[in-house]
This record gives structure tokens, sequence and C-alpha cells, in this order.
């Protein structure tokens, strides 16, 4: 019998998962869910694909968008060692209920952690994965599904490693890049709050060459939300900013603010700071084939980056949103490992 296989990236700033035929995507926001009845006035109109809402052990979550937008204990942190520990077993329970499709069922997963967390963190996630988890998924028409998912396998990965695997492995598995499994291929990773170095030697994960920095693109966030602070006095969450900096302009009570100049310049910034540590970091390995950029922050900042970089760099396939590549790497990781047998 083939099980399901699933692969999830509980990033700081997103969660995202695969089961290589839906790809889900919500922030990594959650916190208490609100009354039945106010949720009826407040969600009447709201958008019912977005609405991610949990009970996990008799408390009840509001996930992504829909806790962003009401739940008033919002729980969103930045610190590692808090998000192994309650975090990820709530993202994770998330994801799995919007894509596994039989209330009672078994699956196998790949997640990933961060370089700088990989060696401390990631027998402690396996464990807390790998068991049978028990908990409630309410629609947005307070339909309750109970489900008892038991995860039967855990492989955890190097984050950036998953871009690496996107690209060695082909949908079901199978090797298929040449080049991916000879070369030695440098990795910049760029998230929400890391970005992650690795490199990969023929198709391998090594430690040497492998950095986490606090360079993710909340960084240039915080730059921002400090000029919008100045500006008009008010403590924007940085998660809140995603749209406005994108949109390149922001209302607050009823006042535009243009973010335009301000997001320019804080993004050139990082960029700089990404590409120095990268050419630190790998001096002495001027044999590095090429250089990948990945990671939603690679999606906004490579051509900042790339121009900075002592070495060649090979786009990533432009398929797919860049937050994506990691974890549809790890789930053609968990074909390639758990059903090269069976093809
Ligand atoms: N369509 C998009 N919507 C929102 N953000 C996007 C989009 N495309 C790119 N981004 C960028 O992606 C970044 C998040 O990237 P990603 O999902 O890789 O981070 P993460 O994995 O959650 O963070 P970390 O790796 O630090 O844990 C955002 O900060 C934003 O700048
Ligand atoms: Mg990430």
């Amino acid at each position: 019998m083939t099980q399901t296989i699933i692969g999830i990236d509980i990033g700081f700033g997103f969660t995202k998962a695969t089961d290589g035929k839906d790809f889900l995507i919500f922030k990594s926001v959650y916190g208490e869910a609100v009354d039945l009845q106010i949720q009826e006035k407040l969600l009447g109109e709201s958008n019912h694909d977005e609405h991610i809402q949990i009970e996990i052990d008799d408390t009840a979550y509001f996930v992504g968008e829909l806790a962003e937008r009401q739940s008033s204990n919002r729980s969103f942190t930045l610190d590692q060692k808090q998000f192994i520990s309650s975090s990820s077993q709530v993202l994770a329970l998330s994801a799995l209920s919007k894509l596994v499709h039989e209330p009672t069922q078994s699956i196998k997963l790949v997640v990933g952690l961060p370089i700088g967390h990989y060696r401390q963190y990631k027998d402690e996630l396996a464990e807390m994965l790998k068991k049978t988890h028990l908990f409630t998924a309410i629609d947005a028409h307070h339909q309750r599904i109970d489900y008892t998912i038991t995860v039967t396998d855990v492989r955890v990965l190097p984050q950036p490693i998953g871009t690496v695997m996107d690209r060695l492995l082909g949908t079901l598995g199978m090797p298929k890049n040449q080049r991916f499994a000879t070369d030695k291929i440098g990795i910049i990773d760029v998230g929400f709050r890391t970005t992650d170095y690795t490199i990969s030697d023929k198709g391998r994960y090594s430690e040497r060459g492998s950095l986490t920095t606090r360079n993710g693109i909340s960084r240039a966030f915080v730059k921002i939300s400090t000029k919008l602070k100045e500006a008009c006095d008010i403590d924007i969450e940085i998660y809140r900013l995603f749209e406005a900096v994108d949109s390149g302009s922001i209302k607050i009570r009823g006042k535009s603010y243009d973010l335009k100049s301000v997001s320019e310049a804080s993004f050139k910034q990082l960029a700089t700071a990404i590409a120095a540590d990268a050419n630190t970091t790998w001096a002495d390995d001027w044999d590095i084939d090429a250089i990948m950029i990945t990671g939603g922050g690679g999606a906004v900042l490579a051509p900042y980056i790339e121009s900075q970089l002592e070495g060649v760099t090979i786009p990533i396939q432009q398929d797919l949103d860049y937050r994506l590549h990691n974890v549809r790497g790890y789930l053609k990781y968990g074909l390639y490992t758990w059903q090269k047998g069976e093809a």
C-alpha cells in the first residue's frame, strides 16, 4: 500500500506544505479562536478558503490570516526554542487538516529546520511529530471533523537542501538532474527571519560552509516599520507589512504613506549584508560550481544579491513561488526515500 507522503516547511513567516497535488501556504501566526456567535458576525463575508481553525487538547486556535484578523491573543514568535516546542505542532497540524482527506489516516512526513538549529533540534522535532495526533478541524460553516492522524515516519532536512532536492529529483522522486548529483552547489535561502547558507556537495549536505544569520526579510521590515513609527507614531506588527511593501504604500488612519523608497533602500542594504556573508563563509570554497538563491526573500532580493556575489549563480526554476521550492523538494525526498522500491 502506498502511504500518503507530505512535506511541511514551517518558516517563521509562512508555513508551506504539499502532498504533490496541492500546495498550501499560510502565515505562521495563530491565536485564540473567538466565540462562535461572534464568529458568525465576523466571518459572514470572509473568504472561506482561508479559514483554518483547529482544536488540540481542548484549546481552539485560529491560524494564518484568520488569526491575524480575528484573534486578540496572537502568537507570533521569532524565538526558535519556543517555535519548536509550541508553534510547530499547531502549524503542522493545521497544514495536515487541509491536506489529509481521510479523518483517520497514517502518513509519512518530511520537514525542514534552519541550518543553525538542525543538529540541536532535529530529533526533538521528529519525536514531537512521530505519533498519533488527535485534533479537530472546524470549517467556515462550523462543521467539525475529528482527525486521528498517525505519523509513522519523519525525516528532517536542513531547510535549503529542499531546493537542491527539488532540482535533483523528478516528480516521482527519481534522480533527474545529473548536475546536482555531481557538482558542488552553494545555496542561499532568504526567509522571513533567517538567511541560511549551505553547500550541497554531490547531492549531500555539508555542514562545513553552512551558516544561519538573522538577515531575513524581517530585518528590512523592522527598518520600514521604524520609519513608519517616526512618521505616524504607530507600531505596526511586522508580519502586517507584506502586502503594504508589495503594493508600495500603506494606509494608516485614512492617510496613505508611500513605502517605495524606504523599502528599496532597506532591501538593498540587506542584500549587501547577505552577499557579504556568502563571500566570507565560502571564501575557501573556491571550487563551488554555482550558487542558487531561494526562499521567499530570495524572490525579492535575488537581483541585488547576485551582482555582489563572487561566483556564478543559477536561477531557480521560475515555475513556482520562491517560497515553495524547499517544500516541493521535501516531498520529492520523501518519495525518493520511501517509494523508490515500489516504482
Ligand atoms: N507572494 C508573496 N507573498 C508574501 N510574501 C512573499 C511573496 N513572495 C515573496 N515573499 C517574501 O517571502 C518572504 C518569506 O519567505 P519564506 O516563506 O521563504 O520565509 P520563511 O521560510 O517563512 O522564513 P524563515 O526561513 O526565516 O523561517 C516574505 O518576507 C516576503 O518578503
Ligand atoms: Mg524558510
